[in-house]
């Protein structure tokens, strides 16, 4: 059974003809992928020998293996040509922006669909500083967790960006119920690190900025 947080990555996904998916996993969005026809070939690469075999066991049970290359190795390294698409989810904003900066020369003609489980932020930020622009940003809530989605393009020209676009996104404030509630989840955080740097007489200068943002952001709901 495919997540709500699969199904939104697997929806923001354009019809393609080759599509990587870096860390697949169990293999979910590879097959899906060739299932539904978005993409004509896929590459599945995982960093680990486990995860490729579940994701094998999968698409042939599913009929799709003939479509999707296995390959073991980090991020984009064991491809071998440049892919139309690629996803990186449900890893760190860390580990994300490391995949992308050894990939960089490789992936300007390349959509990306990342999902990070945390750092949402850091992630923004490397985009913007390196000159991938954000297209799109969906909010997901699944089993009480939050995910945010996002899609990216290289764009030749210098991109600026504010901090409201690093700390709360531009496309969040798509006025959904989700993004409203997630909204309200950062304020929490950003509070209490807020109080706790006040308590241990630290400088909450950048906390507060946020904060005065979010507020900001609130109240146009
Ligand atoms: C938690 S799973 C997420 C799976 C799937 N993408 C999803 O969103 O549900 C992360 C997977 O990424 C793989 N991985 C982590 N770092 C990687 C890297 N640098 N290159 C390729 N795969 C990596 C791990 O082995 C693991 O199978």
């Amino acid at each position: 059974m495919i997540s709500k947080r699969i199904e939104e990555i697997i929806n923001l996904l354009d019809r393609c003809n080759t599509l990587a998916d870096i860390g697949c996993d169990h293999g979910y969005v590879a097959v899906e992928a060739i299932k539904r026809e978005i993409a004509n070939k896929v590459f599945a690469v995982d960093i680990n020998f486990h995860p490729l075999l579940k994701a094998k066991e999968l698409s042939k049970k599913e009929n799709v293996d003939d479509k999707i290359e296995f390959l073991l190795g980090n991020g984009f390294d064991p491809i071998e040509e440049e892919v139309d698409e690629a996803v990186i989810a449900g890893m760190g904003a860390e580990n994300i922006c490391s995949i992308l900066s050894e990939a960089k020369d490789r992936i300007s003609n390349t959509t990306l669909i990342l999902q990070p489980m945390k750092d949402i932020e850091l992630l923004r930020k490397w985009l913007f500083e390196n000159g991938f622009d954000i297209l799109k940003e969906k909010v997901v809530k699944d089993k009480n967790r939050f995910y945010v989605i996002i899609k990216s393009t290289f764009l030749l020209d210098k991109i600026s960006f504010t901090d409201k676009d690093i700390y709360i996104g531009r496309y969040i404030i798509d006025r959904t119920e989700e993004g409203y509630e997630f909204l309200l989840k950062i304020k929490e955080k950003m509070q209490k690190i807020f109080k706790m740097k006040t308590i241990n007489f630290l400088d909450t200068s950048h906390e507060e900025k946020i904060l005065t943002m979010l507020e900001e952001e609130l109240k146009k709901w």
